[in-house]
């Protein structure tokens, strides 16, 4: 008698489990491609993420949305929201396409002392009106820049009476307003996107808005147009150092779109830089227009956009287009002379671990991991560490040979991402490239994070001094990591742990 009900307790509790699980898992989030551990839009397209902002226990993230379609489109801003930067529910669309325009990239904040007279604590947000109709009559003052507010944490908006708050000036592209405010002068700042450069505003009550300066039309990447912008101070010791990210498209360092950042200093007016030269957060193809969360105090959070504009519009998947990067933390250091920004996954990933496995003092000639930690079944992370870093690939592959190489070439002193044979890549002509980032450390050792789903991957190394991120599309998921190495690459730490999905 006890036996059996000592059997039986678990197999029943088991199976309601499975029950309830199988009963609140979403088909929508099982589609081919479908990112397990990101958040992607149920359905149609997205791209930036906008108006990142914490309030109550709640991380915001609204999103660059077209409904209706899966190729960009009509903007609107999509919502959605997360009490760990990981799990992500998908609320109704927050902003819609007005008599102004449709509702480009900007930023959102919490307006503490009620400064903007709409009510203390009130979640605002501040974007660019595109107007198409002004557009396609070849106007060029085309982009203002306005306001929205809401008292129930973003469920519900008023577009604020007086919009635009900011006219254009004679500008094409004036867009993506980061708005912060500046403790100092108790006022707020805008940090705009004006076609080639910068342009700071100030504003006591978001409504009124000062020209300050311009910044960076002869500093930094100039491939392309300079978008979604954000400024904000971190700490080195007991220094600040003011960051001041600009989003490009295309001129990324391998092609496209990609995000430069600039080290300096910020006295409420002029942003003066420390170093001239062009840094970058993430060197991968597919890490685009992104920005860090407002009103987390200390703690920098970043996330980005997990596509690239030279083929976004045509990966291959059906029911949704892209998904964003994990949440990633910011901290600054000094490598040599220099400033680095680094980033690496925010802590609250672990919480996704199921099954780990771990070794230590192996030799990676040839390491079968799969042999040891288990088929790849949805999204994993793997981590490894060496007193001295010689070259290395590691590669994850299906049954049907297509593979992806993440690896160390140590002649270039360069890590790499190859995706030439990674499944699906004719889309675009611009997709199959090998991408390539300099290790930006000189220590000998080492410490790699690979954060892996079932179509992406972003690679941290260094500590996250160099970060890749790419996107992929294999005609079935990978099972299998392997790794190997011909140059006697002892691994001092290895491990690697499956991830449960954020949608089950
Ligand atoms: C960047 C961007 C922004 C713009 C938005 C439009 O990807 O071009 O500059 O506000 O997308 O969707």
């Amino acid at each position: 008698m006890f036996t059996k009900i000592n059997f039986l307790v678990p197999a029943i509790c088991l199976l309601v489990f499975q029950a309830v699980r199988s009963q609140t898992s979403d088909p929508a989030y099982s589609d081919p491609h479908r990112l397990q551990i990101h958040f992607s839009p149920k359905k149609g397209w997205m791209n930036d993420p906008n108006g990142m902002v914490y309030l109550n226990g709640k991380y915001h993230l609204f999103f660059q949305y077209n409904p209706d379609s899966t190729v960009w489109g009509p903007m609107h801003w999509g919502h959605a929201v997360s009490n760990d930067l990981v799990h992500w529910k998908e609320l109704p669309i927050a902003l819609y396409p007005d008599a102004l325009g449709t509702i480009f990239s900007g930023s959102a904040i919490v307006d503490k002392n009620n400064t903007a007279g709409f009510g203390a604590n009130a979640m605002i947000a501040i974007y660019t009106s595109h107007n198409h109709a002004m557009e396609k009559e070849g106007f060029e003052k085309i982009e203002t820049q306005s306001i929205a507010y809401s008292l129930d944490e973003g469920k519900t908006w008023t577009k604020y009476k007086g919009n635009p708050v900011l006219p254009n000036p004679g500008i094409r592209d004036f867009r993506d307003p980061k708005v912060s405010w500046y403790a100092p002068a108790k006022k707020w700042i805008m940090t705009l996107a004006t076609s080639d450069h910068i342009t700071f505003y100030s504003s006591p009550d978001l409504k009124n808005w000062t020209k300050e300066s311009e910044f960076g039309k002869n500093l930094g990447a100039h491939g392309g147009v300079w978008e979604c912008p954000d400024l904000f101070p971190l700490s080195y010791n007991s220094e600040e150092v003011w960051v001041l990210i600009v989003n490009i498209n295309p001129g990324g360092p391998n092609g496209g779109s990609a995000t430069q950042y600039f080290t300096g200093k910020f006295d409420g007016h002029v942003f003066t830089p420390n170093e001239t030269d062009t840094k970058w957060i993430d060197y991968g193809p597919d890490n685009y227009a992104g920005i860090t969360w407002s009103n987390t105090g200390d703690r920098k959070v970043f996330l980005g956009w997990m596509s690239n504009w030279k083929y976004a519009n045509i990966v291959p998947t059906e029911k949704w287009r892209s998904a964003n990067t994990i949440a990633r933390e910011l901290a600054i250091e000094k490598i040599g002379d220099k400033y680095q920004v680094s980033s690496i996954p925010v802590k609250e990933i672990e919480e996704l671990k199921s099954t780990s496995y771990s070794a230590q003092n192996i030799k990676a000639k040839n390491i079968n991991v799969t042999a040891k930690a288990g088929k790849l079944k949805g999204p994993a992370i793997l981590k490894l560490t060496a007193d001295e870093l010689k070259a290395f690939n590691i590669t994850l592959s299906n049954t049907s040979g297509e593979k992806l190489v993440i690896g160390y070439d140590k002649s270039a002193n360069q890590y790499f991402i190859d995706r030439s044979q990674s499944g699906k890549t004719d889309f675009s002509k611009d997709f199959s490239n090998k991408i390539v980032a300099p290790r930006l450390i000189t220590d000998k050792s080492t410490n790699i994070c690979l954060v892996i789903d079932d179509a992406s991957v972003e690679l941290f190394a260094d500590n996250g001094h160099t970060v890749m991120t790419a996107i992929f599309f294999p005609t079935s998921d990978y099972t299998d990591i392997g790794i190997s190495s011909d140059d006697k690459f002892k691994i001092k730490t290895l491990s690697v742990d499956h991830l449960r999905s954020i949608w089950k």
